[in-house]
Protein backbone atom coordinates (compact mmCIF):
# COMPACT_ATOMS: atom_id res chain seq x y z
CA UNK A 1 0.00 0.00 0.00
CA UNK A 2 1.48 3.44 -0.98
CA UNK A 3 1.60 5.82 1.76
CA UNK A 4 2.54 9.27 2.83
CA UNK A 5 5.21 9.87 4.75
CA UNK A 6 6.00 13.39 4.80
CA UNK A 7 5.12 15.89 7.59
CA UNK A 8 2.07 17.66 6.39
CA UNK A 9 1.93 21.50 4.67
CA UNK A 10 5.23 20.28 2.75
CA UNK A 11 4.51 20.61 -1.23
CA UNK A 12 5.86 17.94 -2.39
CA UNK A 13 5.10 15.09 -0.76
CA UNK A 14 7.20 12.19 -0.91
CA UNK A 15 5.25 8.35 -1.41
CA UNK A 16 6.28 5.04 -0.02
CA UNK A 17 5.65 1.93 -1.11
CA UNK A 18 5.33 -1.06 1.25
CA UNK A 19 6.62 -4.16 0.56
CA UNK A 20 3.58 -6.41 -0.52
CA UNK A 21 2.96 -10.07 -0.94
CA UNK A 22 2.78 -10.90 -4.08
CA UNK A 23 4.70 -8.46 -5.42
CA UNK A 24 8.36 -8.28 -6.17
CA UNK A 25 11.30 -5.96 -4.69
CA UNK A 26 11.88 -4.31 -8.22
CA UNK A 27 8.27 -4.15 -8.50
CA UNK A 28 8.47 -2.04 -5.53
CA UNK A 29 10.80 0.35 -5.90
CA UNK A 30 9.17 0.49 -9.79
CA UNK A 31 6.02 1.80 -8.01
CA UNK A 32 7.88 3.89 -5.43
CA UNK A 33 9.82 5.50 -8.30
CA UNK A 34 6.50 6.34 -10.55
CA UNK A 35 4.93 7.72 -7.46
CA UNK A 36 7.37 10.29 -6.81
CA UNK A 37 8.42 10.81 -10.57
CA UNK A 38 8.14 14.54 -11.02
CA UNK A 39 7.79 13.78 -14.86
CA UNK A 40 5.04 10.88 -14.29
CA UNK A 41 3.06 13.63 -12.53
CA UNK A 42 3.48 15.82 -15.10
CA UNK A 43 2.38 14.22 -18.00
CA UNK A 44 -0.94 13.04 -16.31
CA UNK A 45 -1.31 16.80 -15.46
CA UNK A 46 -0.75 17.66 -19.04
CA UNK A 47 -2.49 14.73 -20.15
CA UNK A 48 0.23 13.20 -22.26
CA UNK A 49 0.14 9.26 -22.13
CA UNK A 50 3.88 8.84 -20.41
CA UNK A 51 6.86 10.46 -19.27
CA UNK A 52 8.49 9.94 -22.39
CA UNK A 53 7.08 13.17 -24.19
CA UNK A 54 9.29 15.40 -21.90
CA UNK A 55 12.05 13.68 -23.68
CA UNK A 56 11.39 14.82 -27.19
CA UNK A 57 10.15 18.04 -25.92
CA UNK A 58 13.44 18.84 -24.00
CA UNK A 59 15.27 17.27 -27.38
CA UNK A 60 12.88 19.50 -29.64
CA UNK A 61 13.59 22.49 -27.34
CA UNK A 62 17.28 21.80 -27.96
CA UNK A 63 17.13 21.17 -31.71
CA UNK A 64 14.31 22.80 -32.72
CA UNK A 65 13.22 19.98 -35.53
CA UNK A 66 9.44 19.86 -34.99
CA UNK A 67 8.13 22.89 -36.63
CA UNK A 68 4.82 24.19 -37.75
CA UNK A 69 4.44 22.11 -41.13
CA UNK A 70 7.21 19.76 -40.23
CA UNK A 71 6.11 15.80 -41.34
CA UNK A 72 6.88 13.50 -39.27
CA UNK A 73 7.76 9.90 -39.01
CA UNK A 74 7.59 8.48 -34.84
CA UNK A 75 8.89 4.78 -35.37
CA UNK A 76 7.81 3.33 -32.10
CA UNK A 77 4.99 5.32 -31.09
CA UNK A 78 2.76 3.84 -28.52
CA UNK A 79 1.88 4.26 -26.05
CA UNK A 80 1.79 8.09 -28.05
CA UNK A 81 3.43 10.40 -26.03
CA UNK A 82 6.17 12.05 -28.56
CA UNK A 83 3.12 11.86 -31.33
CA UNK A 84 1.31 13.72 -28.75
CA UNK A 85 4.30 16.31 -28.90
CA UNK A 86 4.19 16.21 -32.43
CA UNK A 87 0.74 16.94 -33.42
CA UNK A 88 0.65 19.97 -31.51
CA UNK A 89 4.15 21.40 -32.43
CA UNK A 90 4.17 20.26 -36.18
CA UNK A 91 0.61 22.27 -36.16
CA UNK A 92 -0.52 18.52 -37.68
CA UNK A 93 -4.49 19.84 -36.19
CA UNK A 94 -4.56 23.38 -37.53
CA UNK A 95 -4.36 25.32 -34.29
CA UNK A 96 -2.32 27.56 -34.87
CA UNK A 97 -3.99 29.95 -37.47
CA UNK A 98 -1.47 31.35 -40.13
CA UNK A 99 0.82 28.79 -39.66
CA UNK A 100 1.76 25.43 -41.97
CA UNK A 101 0.08 22.61 -41.03
CA UNK A 102 2.41 19.19 -40.81
CA UNK A 103 1.30 15.43 -40.42
CA UNK A 104 2.29 12.72 -38.36
CA UNK A 105 2.48 9.14 -38.69
CA UNK A 106 3.19 6.87 -36.15
CA UNK A 107 4.11 3.15 -36.10
CA UNK A 108 4.24 0.72 -33.63
CA UNK A 109 4.18 -3.31 -32.85
CA UNK A 110 1.88 -2.23 -30.51
CA UNK A 111 -2.17 -0.77 -31.52
CA UNK A 112 -2.02 2.86 -30.23
CA UNK A 113 -5.12 4.30 -29.30
CA UNK A 114 -6.25 6.86 -31.85
CA UNK A 115 -4.17 10.47 -31.52
CA UNK A 116 -6.31 13.66 -32.98
CA UNK A 117 -3.96 14.76 -36.07
CA UNK A 118 -1.97 11.61 -36.18
CA UNK A 119 -1.89 8.78 -38.91
CA UNK A 120 -0.98 5.49 -36.37
CA UNK A 121 -0.02 1.92 -38.04
CA UNK A 122 0.71 -1.05 -36.01
CA UNK A 123 3.71 -2.63 -38.29
CA UNK A 124 6.64 -4.75 -37.02
CA UNK A 125 9.10 -2.47 -38.46
CA UNK A 126 11.85 -5.10 -38.86
CA UNK A 127 9.64 -7.08 -40.96
CA UNK A 128 10.13 -7.71 -44.55
CA UNK A 129 9.13 -4.95 -46.85
CA UNK A 130 8.07 -2.11 -43.74
CA UNK A 131 10.00 -0.03 -45.25
CA UNK A 132 8.07 0.35 -48.65
CA UNK A 133 5.27 -0.17 -46.61
CA UNK A 134 6.09 2.82 -44.17
CA UNK A 135 6.90 5.07 -47.38
CA UNK A 136 3.47 4.19 -49.28
CA UNK A 137 2.03 5.72 -46.00
CA UNK A 138 3.99 8.45 -46.11
CA UNK A 139 3.17 9.17 -49.88
CA UNK A 140 6.43 11.39 -50.12
CA UNK A 141 9.59 12.73 -48.19
CA UNK A 142 9.85 12.82 -44.30
CA UNK A 143 11.70 16.61 -42.67
CA UNK A 144 11.72 14.32 -39.21
CA UNK A 145 12.51 10.29 -38.68
CA UNK A 146 12.53 9.74 -34.80
CA UNK A 147 12.32 6.76 -33.16
CA UNK A 148 12.08 5.73 -29.58
CA UNK A 149 12.14 1.81 -30.13
CA UNK A 150 13.59 -0.29 -27.73
CA UNK A 151 13.25 -4.32 -27.71
CA UNK A 152 11.83 -5.98 -25.07
CA UNK A 153 14.09 -6.26 -22.13
CA UNK A 154 16.48 -9.85 -22.59
CA UNK A 155 17.84 -8.89 -18.90
CA UNK A 156 21.41 -9.41 -20.45
CA UNK A 157 22.58 -5.87 -21.03
CA UNK A 158 24.93 -6.03 -23.94
CA UNK A 159 22.65 -8.28 -25.97
CA UNK A 160 19.84 -5.73 -25.70
CA UNK A 161 22.40 -2.86 -26.85
CA UNK A 162 23.04 -5.05 -29.89
CA UNK A 163 19.30 -4.84 -30.45
CA UNK A 164 18.32 -1.62 -29.92
CA UNK A 165 21.22 -0.24 -32.23
CA UNK A 166 20.26 -2.74 -34.39
CA UNK A 167 16.87 -1.02 -34.71
CA UNK A 168 18.28 2.16 -34.80
CA UNK A 169 20.38 1.29 -37.65
CA UNK A 170 17.65 0.21 -39.39
CA UNK A 171 15.36 3.48 -38.51
CA UNK A 172 18.81 5.43 -39.77
CA UNK A 173 18.61 3.76 -43.39
CA UNK A 174 15.07 4.48 -43.41
CA UNK A 175 16.02 7.86 -42.50
CA UNK A 176 18.27 8.35 -45.81
CA UNK A 177 15.44 6.55 -47.80
CA UNK A 178 12.71 8.97 -47.18
CA UNK A 179 14.40 12.48 -45.30
CA UNK A 180 14.53 15.67 -47.38
CA UNK A 181 17.21 17.17 -47.53
CA UNK A 182 17.93 19.51 -44.70
CA UNK A 183 15.89 16.96 -42.60
CA UNK A 184 16.77 15.68 -39.04
CA UNK A 185 17.22 11.97 -37.38
CA UNK A 186 16.46 11.14 -33.45
CA UNK A 187 16.65 7.76 -32.08
CA UNK A 188 17.24 6.35 -28.89
CA UNK A 189 20.68 4.13 -28.26
CA UNK A 190 22.34 2.59 -25.05
CA UNK A 191 25.40 3.55 -24.27
CA UNK A 192 27.50 0.23 -24.57
CA UNK A 193 30.12 0.49 -27.03
CA UNK A 194 28.65 -1.22 -30.21
CA UNK A 195 27.05 2.30 -31.29
CA UNK A 196 31.06 3.31 -33.45
CA UNK A 197 29.50 2.49 -36.74
CA UNK A 198 26.38 4.53 -36.39
CA UNK A 199 28.02 7.39 -34.97
CA UNK A 200 30.65 7.02 -37.95
CA UNK A 201 27.23 6.50 -40.75
CA UNK A 202 25.55 9.28 -39.21
CA UNK A 203 28.32 11.65 -40.03
CA UNK A 204 28.49 11.00 -43.47
CA UNK A 205 25.01 11.77 -43.66
CA UNK A 206 24.08 14.82 -41.78
CA UNK A 207 26.44 17.74 -40.77
CA UNK A 208 26.09 17.58 -37.25
CA UNK A 209 25.76 14.53 -34.57
CA UNK A 210 24.65 15.16 -31.19
CA UNK A 211 24.41 12.86 -28.52
CA UNK A 212 22.18 14.22 -25.64
CA UNK A 213 20.63 12.87 -22.52
CA UNK A 214 18.28 15.06 -21.85
CA UNK A 215 16.69 15.61 -18.20
CA UNK A 216 13.90 13.62 -18.25
CA UNK A 217 16.05 10.63 -19.25
CA UNK A 218 16.49 8.86 -15.85
CA UNK A 219 20.13 9.19 -14.79
CA UNK A 220 20.73 5.44 -13.52
CA UNK A 221 19.58 4.24 -17.50
CA UNK A 222 22.11 4.19 -20.17
CA UNK A 223 19.92 5.39 -22.50
CA UNK A 224 21.22 8.64 -24.81
CA UNK A 225 20.12 10.15 -28.26
CA UNK A 226 21.22 10.62 -31.32
CA UNK A 227 20.19 13.82 -33.08
CA UNK A 228 21.37 14.08 -36.66
CA UNK A 229 20.67 17.37 -38.26
CA UNK A 230 20.83 18.92 -41.73
CA UNK A 231 20.73 15.71 -43.82
CA UNK A 232 22.86 16.00 -47.14
CA UNK A 233 20.58 13.94 -49.21
C1 LIG B 1 9.73 3.27 -25.15
S1 LIG B 1 8.41 2.79 -26.17
C2 LIG B 1 8.03 4.26 -27.05
C3 LIG B 1 7.38 5.34 -26.25
C4 LIG B 1 6.86 6.45 -27.12
N1 LIG B 1 7.93 7.26 -27.67
C5 LIG B 1 5.93 7.36 -26.36
O1 LIG B 1 6.26 8.53 -26.17
O2 LIG B 1 4.86 6.91 -25.97
C6 LIG B 1 9.19 1.82 -27.37
C7 LIG B 1 8.25 1.22 -28.39
O3 LIG B 1 9.00 0.64 -29.44
C8 LIG B 1 8.18 -0.36 -30.00
N2 LIG B 1 8.96 -1.25 -30.85
C9 LIG B 1 9.99 -2.05 -30.49
N3 LIG B 1 10.41 -2.76 -31.54
C10 LIG B 1 9.63 -2.41 -32.59
C11 LIG B 1 9.56 -2.84 -33.94
N4 LIG B 1 10.38 -3.78 -34.41
N5 LIG B 1 8.63 -2.28 -34.74
C12 LIG B 1 7.79 -1.33 -34.25
N6 LIG B 1 7.79 -0.90 -32.98
C13 LIG B 1 8.71 -1.44 -32.15
C14 LIG B 1 7.61 -1.06 -28.78
O4 LIG B 1 6.44 -1.79 -29.11
C15 LIG B 1 7.35 0.11 -27.84
O5 LIG B 1 6.01 0.50 -27.87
Amino acid sequence: MAKNTSGRGQRDLKVKVKTARGRSLSSTRWLQRQLNDPYVKRAQAEGYRGRAAFKILELDDKFRFLVPGARVVDLGCAPGGWCQVAVKRVNALGEKPGKRIGTVLGIDLQEVEPIAGAELHQLDFMSDGADAQIKEWLGGKADVVMSDMAAASSGHKQTDHLRIIALCEAAAHLAFDVLEEGGTFVAKVLAGGAEGELQKLLKQKFTKVANVKPPASRSDSSEKFVVATGFRG
